[in-house]
């Protein structure tokens, strides 16, 4: 019931150094992303070309996505909230964008200043050239198993946003828990309604751990059959516009969990838990996940 090989997208250096306080120097956001990259991780968030005063840690997102040396094999991906950002994105040389949007009102205001019905335009608009210059795009839906101002969100405003970014071209959706707060039995709700209307091959999981329940979810997702992930080294991040959204769940802890398995992620551990090391270095403090933990370094 399990599958063999799972897709691990590492979004540390864009998700998981959002939120850090701490600005991180670009030539280590780089160094790091040269080491995530000999890792085996075929997928890496790099930044995002957002507005540098929404999220100042990523201000760099230039000089990280053009300095960076780009392994073959690897897809080099960064997040672009409109058209300004996707022209800053084309400028470098990453592979593939990614869109967002919140499935609820109140959160997608809050981080991006629209409402949905405004944002849909937008996107569509940077979803059509992306694929013109050759990209491939990934689309996020944040707050879908509820919203750090609204609560609850239903799985109907779920679908209507998913459909809508599919209908723009996108390539892949990445479900979002961004603050961490579904279970394993709303994960199969959800999931049980997304899957009727969208294919598993295009779905994505992207579970924040703020409550602990994001290897439980990934579980049953896994069973569900998905078979890509969303995770952040060491567990860093959190999104700076949903109060009290911790970090993704970590890269290290689902590796642990899905090689334990016996299901292969092509990550190799070592290099995997050196890569952890440095950045938990340079942040300068422990980080959320449990397997560095049980590392004495
Ligand atoms: P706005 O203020 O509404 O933008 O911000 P605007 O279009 O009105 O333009 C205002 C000024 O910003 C103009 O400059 C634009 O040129 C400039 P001026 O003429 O005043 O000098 N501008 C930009 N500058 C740089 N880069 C850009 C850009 N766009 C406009 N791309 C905006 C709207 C979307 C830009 C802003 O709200 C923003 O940057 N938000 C980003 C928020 C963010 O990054 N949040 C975290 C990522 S989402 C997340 O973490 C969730 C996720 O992980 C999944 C999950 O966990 O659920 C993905
Ligand atoms: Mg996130």
């Amino acid at each position: 019931k399990w599958p063999t090989h799972v897709t691990i997208k590492e979004v540390g250096p864009r998700d998981g150094l959002q939120n850090e306080k701490a600005q991180i120097a670009t030539e280590d956001k780089i160094a790091w992303i040269n080491q995530l990259s000999k890792t085996g991780l075929t997928y890496i968030e790099i930044t995002s070309f957002v507005h540098p005063k929404w999220i100042p840690q990523l201000a760099d997102a230039l000089e990280v996505a053009t300095g960076i040396e780009r392994v073959p094999g690897v897809t080099y991906a960064a997040l672009v909230p409109n058209q300004k950002g996707l022209e800053k994105a084309l400028a470098t040389q990453v592979d593939e964008v990614a869109v967002f949007m919140s499935a609820s009102e109140t959160h997608n205001r809050k981080n991006i200043n629209k409402s949905i019905a405004e944002t849909f335009p937008v996107l569509e608009e940077v979803v059509k050239m992306a694929k013109q210059e050759g990209k491939a795009v990934r689309g996020y839906v944040s707050t879908v198993f509820g919203c750090p101002y609204e609560g609850n969100v239903s799985i109907e405003q779920v679908i209507r946003v998913s459909e809508r970014l599919f209908a723009m071209g996108i390539d892949e959706l990445s479900l979002g828990d961004t603050i961490g707060i579904a279970t394993p039995k709303q994960v199969q709700e959800v999931l049980e309604a997304v899957l009727q209307r969208f294919p598993k091959e295009k779905l994505a999981m992207h579970f924040h751990d703020t409550r602990g329940t994001a290897l439980a979810n990934i579980l049953v997702s896994l069973e569900m059959g998905i078979t890509t992930f969303d995770s952040s080294l060491g567990g860093l991040g959190g999104c700076p516009y949903a109060p009290g959204a911790s970090g993704n769940v970590a890269t290290d802890d689902l590796v642990y969990m899905l090689h334990g398995m016996d299901i292969a992620t092509g990550i190799d551990v070592k290099q995997l838990t050196e890569a952890a090391l440095f950045i938990r270095d340079k942040i300068g403090r422990p980080l959320s996940s449990r397997y560095l933990q049980t590392i004495a370094r």
